[in-house]
């Protein structure tokens, strides 16, 4: 999804009722505000959620929105199917169409996923530069052994992308699970990762997208907005400590 950056005088161009030769003197009368603050230029740079004024007539006004969803298995991460159930669907939302899928789950798997109207924010999660971490509970048909751990370390190669995933970290947590962490998010990975060592994923639940934890209390299909403190912490980098659900409101 794109931001919506624009130049004001490209945005007040768009607007239904205002032309292009009207465009310079509303600026320069003081007639347009941006934020609340009297626009002075026309290549001002906006976006979708600057709030935008004219007289007293309010152009734009979108609040940025991030929720975080337990996803449930046998819901599909899209905002449309046409076979099965989709994550927006389980939105009792006015503006669940506005939103859009920060990250996916296999129809599958489970827990934490992240919606959002903010193209930039869901960028940034996305993006397998930004080395954000994603921690997921595995699991498997077969029992785990210690070589995993390495063989998660070390990184495989995936011929289709032509790529050699980034370091992983692999915890043993019981004879047939693991927690793993990726700090990129390649289709399938998890699945694929596990099945180059032969070994079948069974069950497949995220936990954790950088600092943010899924929120205990959200039970299977369940969801909430995050605060301004968790959904900011993912321009903080990859180290931050985990944010508290109690101490972040
Ligand atoms: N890796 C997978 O294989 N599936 C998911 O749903 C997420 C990560």
């Amino acid at each position: 999804m794109r931001s919506k950056r624009s130049r004001l005088d490209r945005y007040l161009s768009q607007q239904p009722g205002i032309r292009a030769a009207e465009i310079r003197p509303l600026i320069s009368k003081g007639r347009l505000l941006v934020d609340c603050t009297v626009a002075t230029s026309i290549s001002q740079v906006i976006d979708e959620f600057s709030r935008i004024e004219l007289d007293n007539t309010l152009l734009q006004a979108n609040k940025p929105t991030y929720i975080m969803l337990n996803k449930p298995p046998g819901v599909v991460s899209a905002t449309r199917d046409t076979k099965h159930r989709t994550v927006i669907d389980l939105l009792q939302r006015v503006d669940r169409d506005k939103l859009h899928l920060a990250g996916r789950l296999d129809y599958n798997s489970s827990g934490l996923l992240l919606l959002t109207n903010d193209g930039r924010w869901s960028r940034r999660l996305a993006s397998p530069q930004s080395g954000i971490p994603k921690v997921y509970q595995v699991t498997l048909e077969n029992p785990v052994s210690t070589a995993y751990v390495t063989a998660f370390e070390d990184g495989m190669y995936f011929p289709y992308e032509g790529i050699t995933t980034r370091p992983a970290q692999l915890k043993i947590t019981g004879k047939y699970s693991a927690e793993v962490t990726l700090y990129e998010g390649r289709y399938h990975q998890v699945k694929r990762m596990f099945g180059r060592l032969r070994n079948r994923v069974t069950r497949l639940h995220r936990s954790a997208v950088g600092t943010l934890q899924l929120d205990p209390r959200l039970a299977a299909g369940q969801y909430r907005e995050l605060t301004t403190c968790e959904s900011s912490a993912i321009w903080a980098g990859q180290s931050g400590a985990a944010i508290s659900n109690s101490r972040c409101r």
